[in-house]
């Protein structure tokens, strides 16, 4: 029989929480088990939604995928809690406020129907869904993703709306198209008006921090536009007065999308600043031509004040997205950021032999 362990979480806004774990199972399961229903997704240490600092006690973290944890988080004390299994009694913080823990098995999939697929760029479509039955409502926080059942099959995959919560049930995902991709497959080829799809969430922790007046700039790379997106159009909604600049970066002019729609929301907020990048661009582009990177540190160098960044995108951009802000000694507290990792298993990224031993203590 397994050693038991005391679990201390303690949430965002300082709450705290406490269960056991057994040393042979992982503490987002051994939580489940005692119906406590902590921020996880894949559950297969692939997403990052379980992420988590350690603060004391010693555990066991097995097969993360490097993308999720990189070596440098671990090093400082991040564990994914899907992955963590405990050798002491552990204490533990989470990222995200004690409201978005529930202590029922209340099931948060419901059904929507698809209202509209249409083609954006030569990679890119917008998937529209609609919820059907009941309760129309869709409620998240801007910048939080949901997951998408591919029908026919019990896998999911994530992606984050664009549009803003709403009780007509709209749901607006912009989803890049992959080589081989599942869910890709079936947009290409599957995918119908009216088809009833089945949805989870809302999931993770990204989203709009409190700041004072600060200035927020926002990165984003390809589809990573989408909880951008959302999270520019609820400060549009909540008319806050915050200098905001978004940056769209593409590699090629043919990959980009919703540059009308981006002209008329910097038209409809006058403290917002719009800059579209591709990186190959061509002589008929009229935006910005490099990297977004490129950009965002040319920008920064102008900068007196040091701003809130939030970045999302494919994990390259978003990490060299960080480097810059590392650059510029903009505090770690004042980014946030969201990998576009391959949902559901994390496949080749991740080595289930990758056992890693931590001890920490204050
Ligand atoms: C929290 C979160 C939110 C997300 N939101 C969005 C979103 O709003 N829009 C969106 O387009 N994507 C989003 N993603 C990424 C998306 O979930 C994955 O890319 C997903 O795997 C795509 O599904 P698929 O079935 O088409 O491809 P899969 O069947 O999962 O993958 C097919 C192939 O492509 C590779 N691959 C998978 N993802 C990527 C990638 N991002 N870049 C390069 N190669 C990849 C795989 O290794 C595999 O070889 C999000 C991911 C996370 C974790
Ligand atoms: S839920 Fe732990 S990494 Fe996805």
């Amino acid at each position: 029989m397994s050693r038991i362990h005391q679990i201390e979480i303690t949430t965002e806004d300082g709450e705290t929480i406490h269960f056991e774990c057994r040393g042979d199972e992982d503490v987002i399961t051994a939580a489940l088990r005692q119906e406590i229903f902590l921020m996880s997704s894949c559950r297969e240490g692939g997403c990052a939604t379980c992420k988590a600092f350690c603060a004391e006690g010693d555990y066991q973290l097995v097969g993360c995928s490097v993308q999720a944890l990189p070596p440098e988080e671990e090093e400082e004390g991040n564990v994914l809690l899907c992955r963590c299994f405990p050798e002491s009694d552990l204490e533990l913080e989470v990222p995200y406020a004690y409201s978005r823990i529930s202590f029922a098995p209340e099931d948060r999939c419901f059904t929507a129907e698809v209202v509209e697929l249409a083609r954006l760029a030569s990679n890119t479509m917008r998937l529209r869904l609609r919820r059907i039955g009941g309760d129309r409502k869709v409620t998240f926080a801007p910048g939080q993703y949901l997951d998408i059942q591919i029908p026919g099959t019990e896998l999911t995959r994530s992606f984050s709306p664009a549009n803003t919560p709403n009780e007509e049930g709209e749901l607006e995902f912009l989803i890049r198209l992959l080589p081989d991709g599942r869910f890709s497959d079936y947009l290409r080829s599957g995918a119908q008006i009216g088809q009833p799809l089945t949805v989870k969430g809302p999931l993770g922790v990204f989203g709009l921090k409190e700041n004072g007046f600060r200035p927020r700039y926002f990165v984003a790379g390809g589809t990573g536009l989408a909880p951008v997106l959302s999270m520019v159009r609820q400060m549009h909604q909540w008319k806050e007065p915050q200098e905001t600049r978004l940056y769209f970066g593409v590699n090629k002019p043919e990959e980009a999308f919703y540059l009308a729609e981006l002209k008329a929301l910097e038209a409809a907020m006058p403290n917002l600043g719009v800059r579209i990048c591709a990186w190959q661009a061509d002589e008929g582009w009229s935006e910005e031509r490099g990297s977004v990177i490129d950009v965002l540190r040319r920008d920064l160098e102008h900068k007196p004040t040091q701003p809130d960044i939030y970045l999302c995108g494919p994990p390259a951009m978003v990490d060299a997205a960080y480097a810059v802000c590392d650059q510029f000694a903009i505090p770690r507290n004042q980014i946030f950021l969201e990998k576009f990792l391959p949902s559901g298993p994390c496949g080749e990224a991740c080595d289930a032999s990758r056992v890693h031993h931590h001890s920490v203590s204050a």
